[in-house]
């Protein structure tokens, strides 16, 4: 068996924080209409002078430096994001300069959505098994403040801005992630229109749709990654659950019997972050020594696409 462990992690949030409240003065909506509904109390959002790039070389810097290894050790280097500063470059390809990753370092951006960081977990094991270095950089980033409606009540109150980054090892000896990776074209739930669209490019989302596309595909996910890899619900010391909806990750906890304390999150002080939800929630868990050395995470996502993605990770 090989595989990868988590080695160290890092985040990076903007300034700006928007309340409930902050949100009441521009849309038609109230601080307890959003708490009961999707445990939000505040998200971040980007201002002035502060971009996606910046982000990203924070949190991973700090990763980077958490984990002591030097950039001559990085092999691969990826981003899950949709909301990157250009079509291109990918910020990928800016870390790789910024950071001083040799040129052979495999650097891109992938777009997978909010289920973006699993899928990137998936890729850096399979490239770095065929790569010189063994160590993977690997991020979610979102500025979904760019891509946000503030005229629409049912998606501003979601979605906030953040990055989170993780090193990770590939090992001869180490577990599989054992990914389970998923796909449902449907372009109509929840979609962000491209550069050739006419109006601005906003999240548009049915939300009861999505609702129940995750009620149902996010408990099949974890089973399915717990029976690939011979393991059962007690055997999994933290379940990372993409922050969209406390409602969603209730349920799903419910469903599979997981015992509350192995599912706490962030949502009430991130909202959704998209891809970058689930790394930033691994490094509140490692940084508060919520998830320790030896222990296994399952990590998992789901959004537009539809996508969805679950992953174990263990920490080094
Ligand atoms: N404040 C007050 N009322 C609001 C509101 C807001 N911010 N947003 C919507 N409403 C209203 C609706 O207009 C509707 O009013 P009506 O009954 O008069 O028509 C009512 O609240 C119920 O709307 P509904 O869409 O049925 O609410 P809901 O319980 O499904 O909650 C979401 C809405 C978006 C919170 C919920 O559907 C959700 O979280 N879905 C999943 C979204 C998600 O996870 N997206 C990201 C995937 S990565």
């Amino acid at each position: 068996m090989n595989g990868l462990k988590l080695v160290s992690t890092g985040s990076a949030m903007p300034k700006g924080v928007v309340t409930n409240e902050d949100l009441t003065k521009i849309v038609d909506t109230s601080d307890e209409w959003i708490t009961t509904r999707t445990g939000i109390h505040t998200r971040r959002r980007c201002g002035e002078g502060e971009s996606h790039t910046q982000l990203c070389l924070a949190a991973a810097r700090q990763a980077l430096e958490r984990a002591g290894i030097a950039p001559e050790a990085v092999g691969v280097c990826l981003i899950a994001t949709f909301t990157g500063d250009h079509l291109n470059p990918a910020t990928a390809c800016i870390l790789q300069k910024e950071l001083g990753f040799p040129e052979d370092t495999v650097c891109f951006d992938l777009n997978a959505a909010c289920s973006g960081f699993v899928y990137a977990l998936h890729t850096a094991q399979c490239l770095l098994a065929a790569a010189p270095r063994k160590f993977g950089l690997v991020l979610g980033a979102e500025v979904l403040s760019r891509v946000t409606d503030y005229t629409d009540r049912s998606t501003c109150i979601l979605f906030g801005d953040g990055a989170g980054a993780a090193v990770v090892e590939w090992g001869e000896d180490y577990p599989s992630i054992h990914a389970v990776l998923g796909c449902r074209g449907d372009a109509d739930v929840l979609y962000t229109p491209g550069v050739n669209a006419e109006a601005p490019s906003y999240i548009h989302m049915e939300g009861q749709s999505v609702f129940r596309f995750a009620v149902e595909t996010v408990p099949r996910c974890i089973s399915q990654v717990l029976e690939q890899a011979g393991l059962g619900v007690e055997d999994v010391d933290r379940y990372v659950f993409h922050q969209a909806n406390q409602r969603i990750i209730d349920l799903a906890m419910r469903k599979l019997h997981l015992p509350p304390e192995k599912c706490t999150g962030n949502i009430a002080h991130t909202g959704n972050t998209s891809a970058a939800s689930v790394p930033l929630l691994l490094d509140e868990l490692v940084s508060t020594g919520a998830l320790r050395s030896g222990q296994r995470a399952l990590c998992v996502g789901f959004g537009a696409g539809l996508t969805w993605g679950g992953a174990l990770l263990e920490l080094k």
